[in-house]
């Protein structure tokens, strides 16, 4: 239901005037034209033409081939909506808890954003300029609205840093972080032009897989409950229904005796492991059954049982084993997503078997006796596993015939979890938007491939990502935030935005400047150094983004040369580094950032004084209007903030960029007369941002007896400063698995030696290294 302006009596703030109208239909045509190139889509020919024109593999199952040609999904497809089942510890309400008190613009956003999405607007868009606080303002709607909340963000450096905020936000609601594996690890694929087939990384990661459980557990039994997730919670998961339909509650006077319950267990994918007690497993002494559930970290459950009655139920600490809570009830959640009660299975397994017998038939049939022999291999092993177990590996490629949906339709995904009264926020939407339309695409050639060499049934390629289309039908009401929101939302909203155009503390849009690329005995280089140099004097730090790699690479020499503290970020840096990265410049490890394309949207740095962008001039993606206010804003959080733009002429999206700046600071300097305010500097503790519930210091500990090396938390690859010191043992990567390894036996052996608190001591040091390692 698009909104269209006049649609609603007008509130300030929440509608654009004509000219602000005409304005943006003017930049919405060049924006258009940047976000193609944002999100290059691929063109027709590799889709759609040539790659199917010749496609040896028409066989029966083609549907999905039919689909990527461009026909829609299935015309009978209706968004599945289950019945969601009753909560467990549902009435809690949300409580922000902050220093931060609504300021600038906040509070007429807050109010324009609450009372559309009570008025029951689909769509809405917050543009809010760089800095103004957009993330604030979503928590201040989430607990305005009591209304549980989705966020979406583009990568994971954001997602983490937004986990890590709203976290502090709401300390006492369910605060869950959903990210796909695929995220941090290679999902299965075949290379045919170099016959090489990767297996999915099977050694998945205890924290992502947790968090995982830990949200779809709130999320259907709690009523505060904020999920930050990557785009990728648009892939297939097990369906709410079989989720929700494998628990069981336990109450102390129930009649129940230990050996149903630990079939109970069993059937829900629980290990029985009497010696090595950890997450999804359980154990039976006696009459105390421990039971890990599979979305906690470090606590656990104990029923007691008198006969064959439960005579009490505690939480403890697996590790030291001490009782922290009495329990009146516990329901315990599947240890997988993927768990399908038994008769369910029995219809999935006769389906699979028959899809499997017809397309090796094809296969054989057709002269690709490598193909189908090792199609008949895979399906025959997993079957197998199936009916023993109940499980396999990559059992969510069957997703079709376990969650009994029709050929085509989509999978069950996280959209099919939250409530019809949740809100999503889409942040930074210019660019999550194209992604969730490019998950699909990529997601399909390489599903295509591993079933077309035998490596996979036909119907995996129904475990997919959503199309756009479908997660347009799915979502519930949806806020776009964004300081330049793309076409997309932007039409949904018929152009309508609710505004924060005045920073919380006073803080205007940087001064822009342009300099020549080139003069007389002057290059763009010289200036940006020197002008460097006087930041840096007066304590302040600088971004500086180049074209090209070579060009990053050459400058950060050049400039170590001089005499700078200078680091160059890219797109080979992993998430932990870039987290690092940024902190160090942050507290000064170093002054001057050099970057591409990685110094933009979000970036929350408030010490950033200087912005150089070389060749600002050079028409493109890296210089469109929406690159060139993205980095801008980089110096936005700091009262002496400026930019140096390097051109020798001036491009319609440096033009467009200078004019919204210098509109929007012409606002905000006079709102601060009229108000009597003084700009300040943001002031956000970097000790925030490092100690975020997920990557905290914490004390360094030896790595063993044999090892004089010392757990260095530190990433690869770090240049100066304190931890230098430290041997890299502990950095995640080469020897990080050997090192945890390491800490874990070493835990183990201190709590059976009853050293308690040396081996929680160890344990935290796991968890913060485990933690780092997802770059939270
Ligand atoms: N009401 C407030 N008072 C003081 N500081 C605030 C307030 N609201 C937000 N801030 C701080 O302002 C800074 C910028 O906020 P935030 O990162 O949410 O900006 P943003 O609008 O999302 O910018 P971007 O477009 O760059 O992502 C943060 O450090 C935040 O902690
Ligand atoms: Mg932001």
């Amino acid at each position: 239901m698009a909104r269209t302006p006049s649609s609603r009596p007008r509130k300030p703030n929440a509608h654009p005037t004509t000219d602000k109208m005409q304005a943006w239909e003017n930049i919405k045509k060049l924006r258009a034209e940047a976000d193609a190139l944002d999100d290059p889509k691929p063109n027709a020919q590799t889709v759609t033409g040539v790659e199917f024109a010749g496609d040896p593999f028409v066989y029966d199952f083609d549907y999905n081939v039919l689909d990527a040609r461009g026909s829609a999904a299935p015309p009978a497809w209706q968004p599945h909506r289950p019945d969601l089942p009753e909560k467990f510890e549902g009435g809690k309400r949300f409580e922000l808890v902050s220093d931060y008190r609504p300021a600038g613009d906040q509070p007429a956003a807050i109010e324009a954003l609450c009372e559309a999405a009570q008025e029951g607007d689909k769509d809405q868009v917050l543009l809010g300029v760089t800095g103004s606080g957009k993330t604030f303002t979503m928590a201040q709607v989430i607990n305005r609205l009591q209304r549980p909340a989705l966020i979406l963000a583009h990568n994971k450096t954001l997602a983490a840093q937004l986990y890590g905020e709203f976290k502090n936000f709401f300390p006492n609601n369910a605060v869950e972080y959903f990210v796909s594996y695929y995220d941090y690890y290679q999902p299965e694929a075949y290379v045919p032009r170099t016959d090489t087939y990767i297996e999915k990384e099977s050694n998945i990661n205890e924290q992502i897989d947790r968090m995982r459980h830990a949200a779809t557990r709130a999320i259907l039994e709690r009523d505060d409950v904020i999920i930050i997730s990557s785009v990728s919670c648009i892939y297939g998961i097990g369906s709410v229904e079989s989720y929700s339909s494998m628990t069981f509650v336990l109450k102390p006077g129930d009649r129940a005796d230990p050996q149903t319950v630990t079939r109970d267990l069993v059937a829900l994918q629980y290990k029985r492991n009497d010696v090595y007690f950890a997450r999804g497993n359980f154990r039976l002494r006696g009459d105390a059954l421990d039971i890990f559930p599979a979305h906690y970290e470090d606590r656990a459950w104990r029923v007691l049982f008198f006969g064959d009655e439960v005579e009490a139920i505690h939480e403890f600490d697996p590790l030291t084993g001490k009782k922290t809570a009495d329990l009146e009830a516990i329901k315990v959640y599947a240890n997988s997503h993927h768990t399908t009660p038994r008769p369910t299975l029995s219809q999935a397994i006769e389906k699979i078997k028959a899809e499997a017998k017809a397309r090796v038939e094809w296969f054989e049939q057709n002269g690709l006796l490598i193909e189908g022999q090792r199609l008949k291999q895979r399906t025959d092993f997993d079957l197998e596993m199936l009916l023993a177990t109940g499980s396999c590996a990559g059992i969510e490629n069957y997703s079709r015939y376990l969650s009994g949906r029709n050929p085509g339709e989509p999978p069950p995904t996280m959209f099919e979890y939250i409530p019809d009264n949740a809100l999503v926020f889409v942040d930074e939407s210019h660019v999550t938007i194209p992604q969730i339309g490019g998950m699909f695409r990529g997601d399909y050639s390489r599903k295509k491939t591993l079933s077309d060499y035998g490596f996979r049934l036909p119907s995996c390629m129904d475990n997919r990502p959503l199309r756009f289309e479908e997660w347009d039908a799915m979502r519930p009401q949806t806020i776009s935030v964004s300081a330049t929101p793309g076409p997309w939302e932007m039409n949904q909203t018929g152009g309508v935005f609710v505004e924060q155009v005045i920073r919380p503390t006073g803080l205007i849009d940087p001064p822009v400047e342009i300099r020549p690329v080139t003069g007389q005995g002057f290059t763009q280089v010289d200036d940006c150094i020197a002008e460097s140099r006087n930041t840096i004097a007066a304590g302040g730090r600088v971004l500086v983004t180049t074209l090209t790699k070579k060009m990053a690479e050459d400058l950060s020499e050049y400039m170590h040369e001089q005499g700078l503290k200078v680091r160059y970020m890219h797109s080979d840096i992993d998430t932990v580094e870039r987290i690092e990265i940024i902190r160090d410049l942050r507290l000064g490890n170093f002054d001057i950032l050099i970057g591409i394309n990685l110094l933009r949207e979000g970036l929350d740095i408030p010490e950033c004084q200087l912005v150089c962008i070389l060749d600002a001039d050079k028409e493109g993606f890296l210089r469109s209007e929406t690159s060139l206010v993205q980095t801008i804003g980089r110096a936005a959080r700091n009262v002496d903030g400026r930019v140096i733009l390097y051109a020798d002429s001036i491009t319609g999206s440096m033009k467009r960029a200078i004019d919204e700046t210098d509109r929007r600071r012409a606002k905000q300097v006079a709102w601060n007369e009229s108000n009597g305010i003084t700009p300040q500097s943001i002031r956000s503790n970097i000790h925030d941002i490092l100690n975020s519930p997920y990557g905290k210091e914490g004390v360094t500990i030896g790595l063993g007896a044999d090892s004089d090396a010392t757990a260095n938390v530190k990433g690869k690859g770090r240049a100066k400063g304190k931890a230098e010191v430290l041997p890299e043992a502990g950095a995640p990567g080469h020897n990080f698995k050997t090192a945890l390894a390491d800490l874990e036996k070493r835990m183990r052996a201190a709590a059976a030696d009853l050293e308690f608190e040396e081996a929680a001591r160890l344990r935290d040091e796991i968890k913060r290294l485990e933690r780092l390692e997802l770059g939270m």
